[in-house]
């Protein structure tokens, strides 16, 4: 056993997927410190900018103090607090839904969710790109589950039409896909949804903060909310810059999940200073919109600069936008290279996403300016132009 692990361990660092992790002394969204030194950081999912946010960060002081840090145990023992009912029902009203359960995180709210919802005998249709989540958790339910091509709902609808017709349906989706950057066609997907008689559930972990009139997500953007067989689940790890997860959607499913899911009853809740933390965030992400005018405008400025360099790039029109490098060990040679110029920017490399399609996913947050795109783009037309000119000699 220990030759093999020893032996895999060798291979992954030859085929350029060994996985390290820098040791981050502070700085979060747009600030990477290493060493000391402050890097210019498109790694990060804090969106909004919102995690090192003071107000956000008094309230989950004030709660320490009330509370103190642990719950002590899962919700349905004693960790359920007045602090966790309040961010329930606020998440609800937030989101158009009618009864949200929290999570201890995204990972957990998906494995839970999905598993209470299909068994063995039910069929579950997925998005090839869906996120690693969805797809354990799909695993874990022992339901038929197949797999449609990316964002192909014709393929979709005839995997539907050649499967049991008795069993029931669970189609699967991110609405932004954290890889790629683009974004699920929801209204086709509820269309479908519909007329198989399908549930829909959709994973808004991106969308959360950045989409929607006051970042309700993408599932608000198109007025699905409150329809009977769509659900969502969110994470606060990102654009909410805090700690923690939920699902949402009509209250006798959310209740029937409350009962069933087994990552949500032997868990331990999340701590209050988090839930507090993440009250005070989303009622800031509801009211400073300035926050995602900013980030489209960084957007849009991306998009429109990266075109003139020599680098292929994905589709997108999120926050997440993908340079599409290849093998991986030119992904992590790239990504070195940004490195030594103050740049952080890892590679990302098989199984996250499918091999010889290592790429740089570029993280766009409210605290970056357009001077740290320029910056970044340079040092990307400069590595380019070296390597073509090392080719040459
Ligand atoms: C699409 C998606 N779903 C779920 C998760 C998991 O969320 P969490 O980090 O709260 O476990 C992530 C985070 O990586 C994600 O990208």
């Amino acid at each position: 056993m220990k030759k093999t692990i020893k032996k895999n361990l060798k291979n992954l660092k030859i085929a350029g997927n060994y996985r390290i992790r820098r040791k981050r002394d502070s700085g979060n969204s747009h600030i990477f410190v290493y060493k000391n030194k402050n890097y210019l950081s498109f790694a990060s999912n804090d969106y909004l900018s919102l995690s090192d946010d003071k107000r956000i960060i008094n309230s989950a002081k004030k709660s320490l103090d009330k509370y103190g840090f642990g719950t002590s145990s899962s919700p349905l023992i004693s960790g359920y607090t007045k602090s966790h009912f309040k961010l329930e029902e606020e998440i609800s009203k937030f989101l158009g839904q009618e009864k949200t359960l929290l999570f201890s995180t995204g990972y957990q709210a998906n494995m839970g969710v999905i598993k209470s919802l299909v068994n063995r005998k039910d069929n579950i249709f997925a998005d090839q790109l869906n996120h690693a989540s969805l797809i354990d958790g799909s695993i874990l339910s022992r339901a038929n589950f197949k797999r449609y091509k990316h964002s192909d709902i014709k393929n979709l609808e005839n995997l539907i039409s050649n499967s049991k017709s008795l069993a029931n349906n669970l189609i699967i989706s991110d609405s932004l896909f954290s890889m790629d950057g683009d974004l699920a066609n929801l209204k086709k997907l509820k269309t479908l949804s519909k007329k198989s008689n399908s549930l829909l559930l959709i994973d808004e972990a991106h969308a959360l903060g950045v989409f929607g009139k006051s970042g309700e997500g993408l599932i608000s953007e198109h007025g699905l909310n409150n329809e009977d067989n769509i659900f969502l689940t969110g994470t606060f790890g990102k654009s909410v810059g805090t700690y923690g997860a939920f699902f949402s959607g009509n209250s006798d499913y959310v209740e029937y999940v409350m009962q069933k899911a087994r990552s949500y009853i032997y868990s331990t809740s999340i701590p209050v200073n988090a839930v507090e933390a993440t009250r005070k965030s989303l009622k800031i992400i509801a009211k400073e919109s300035w926050r995602r005018e900013k980030l489209f405008s960084l957007i849009q400025y991306f998009k429109k600069n990266i075109k003139k360099i020599n680098y292929e790039c994905l589709d997108s029109d999120s926050q997440i936008q993908v340079i599409i490098i290849g093998k991986s060990i030119d992904a992590i040679n790239v990504s070195e290279e940004l490195f030594k110029k103050g740049i952080y920017l890892p590679a990302i490399r098989p199984p996250t996403v499918e091999e010889g399609k290592s790429r740089l996913r570029v993280s766009l947050t409210v605290n970056h300016e357009e001077s740290d795109i320029d910056y970044l783009i340079n040092i990307l037309d400069t590595i380019s132009r070296n390597l073509v000119q090392s080719k040459n000699d």
